[in-house]
């Protein structure tokens, strides 16, 4: 039974008061934090090839199927957030209703959804920088040998630039939270600009015949691309694991998931019914498509305007993700199931630069190193897991704990819990078989990991001693 040790919620309630990280986020920066993290490879680059692949104009539904199934979740994480609102997330609010093993697995499925998402959006980011450079006037082009993931039948050894952006950003994350937050949503609102430009003189480009067929790859095309731009969603979570760092985090964190995901949510639905109004979906198969459709139509400039504005927005994908990375092995860290060094806040900054460094070093090898194209999904199925256990969690805190204190509360429970937890494994079967396996493969590893670590030096199991 010692595997399902909890923590008590009560004193988890007021250890919020207590914390060593320094309040400085308001609502207004949660949600650009929010924003941050949702707005970036999903919309700029994968809406293209899931439009031509997997469900044609259809992928307009794909966006909503797959908001749906995320604004659920994010109502059990605001209830979660507006209970217990302390850093690690998901980590944490398993860790107290479900147990210490539970707990630990739903951290280890975000340390792979938040390190995985960072290192492959940094390729990402690599390679939308080097287009960059190469369009530029000074047509800049970097040696393949140091600008590709390794790779040396071709002369390619490591992606230098996705390296070294993960180290600038970890080094503004080191400087603090606020300071972090306010360069966050200058980059937002530029990113907020390019989408809005996109759909200001995208819509007088829009010939309703390319929405013919509207479903070519019928409705399982559909799903299937719902749990693929499902990613295009993803890190709206990430805004829970700054619990500790918000001023007022019991109002502030279900306004600010809430939000950002319904603005995002919107944005897609209008940027995916212009992108397939403008281009025939059977043309999309490119790496931007949302630049590629003002090269379509002749605007190259709006083309190039976008291309940069796509690397501010993917940029601050990844500083919010690593942002999450790191509070979240704060968190585990400072429970013991992790080495402590995660936890270990500098007394400059008040932020935890040595495990920030750590998560650099070990992110980089993954981006700098290994060609990550096909992770995508990896970091869904991960997620989607994630968002199961939080939902069934909710059925639990109701129950166990219908009276503790919070300042917001799912709607229809418990059918808005059941409703998550069966879309999510609904969208999760749709996935391949690689993906499961590779699934499996981590969490596995994560098992091990608890046994030979985690289990012994628990703090819990130091009390228990
Ligand atoms: N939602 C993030 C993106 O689309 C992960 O890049």
């Amino acid at each position: 039974m010692s595997l399902l040790r909890k923590k008590d919620l009560l004193t988890l309630q007021q250890s919020e008061q207590k914390s060593e990280l320094k309040k400085t986020l308001g609502t207004f920066q949660l949600t650009m934090m929010g924003i941050g993290a949702i707005i970036g490879t999903g919309i700029f680059v994968l809406t293209g090839v899931v439009a031509a692949e997997k469900a044609g104009p259809a992928i307009m539904l794909s966006f909503v199927i797959s908001a749906i199934v995320c604004m659920l979740a994010a109502l059990c994480y605001a209830e979660f957030a507006s209970t217990i609102p302390v850093s690690g997330s998901a980590y944490t609010y398993g860790y107290a209703v479900f147990g210490e093993l539970p707990g630990w697995i739903l951290g280890w499925a975000l340390i792979l959804e938040y390190g995985l998402a960072c290192a492959s959006v940094a390729s990402g980011w690599s390679g939308y920088f080097q287009g960059l450079l190469a369009d530029s006037k000074m047509h800049i082009h970097l040696p393949a040998a140091i600008s590709n993931a390794f790779d040396p039948a071709h002369g390619h050894y490591i992606d230098l630039p996705a390296i070294v952006i993960i180290c600038v950003l970890v080094l503004i994350l080191s400087a603090g939270a606020k300071e972090s937050a306010t360069l966050n949503t200058f980059m937002v609102i530029l990113k907020l600009a390019v989408v809005v430009l996109f759909i200001v003189l995208g819509f007088r480009h829009v010939d309703p015949a390319n929405w013919h067929p509207f479903m070519p790859y019928h409705f399982s095309g559909v799903t299937a691309g719902a749990a693929t731009v499902f990613f295009a969603y993803l890190g709206f979570d990430a805004v829970t694991t700054a619990a500790e760092e918000v001023k007022n985090p019991q109002k502030s964190l279900p306004i600010a998931l809430i939000t950002s995901l319904l603005v995002c949510s919107l944005l897609y639905l209008v940027v995916s019914a212009i992108l397939t109004g403008i281009v025939p979906y059977t043309d999309l198969d490119v790496k931007n498509p949302v630049s590629f459709a003002f090269e379509y139509i002749g605007m190259k400039w709006a083309a190039g305007f976008i291309s940069a504005g796509s690397i501010i927005g993917i940029t601050t994908v990844l500083l919010v993700m690593l942002y999450g990375q790191i509070r979240l092995l704060y968190s585990i860290g400072r429970d013991g199931l992790l080495p402590r060094v995660f936890s270990q806040v500098s007394a400059k900054t008040q932020t935890p630069v040595k495990g920030g460094w750590i998560s650099a070093a070990v992110i980089s090898i993954f981006a700098g190193f290994i060609p990550l194209g096909h992770l995508v999904d990896l970091t869904n199925i991960g997620t989607f897991f994630a968002f199961i256990v939080v939902s069934a969690g909710i059925l639990i805190l109701r129950k166990k704990y219908p009276d503790l204190p919070r300042s917001f509360k799912v709607p229809f429970v418990p059918f808005t819990p059941i409703l998550a937890i069966l879309a999510c494994g609904y969208l999760m079967t749709q996935l391949t078989l690689i993906t499961w396996i590779g699934f499996i493969v981590w969490m596995v590893i994560g098992l091990a990991l608890y046994f030979l670590y985690g289990y012994r030096h628990s703090l819990l199991n130091n009390k228990s001693n």
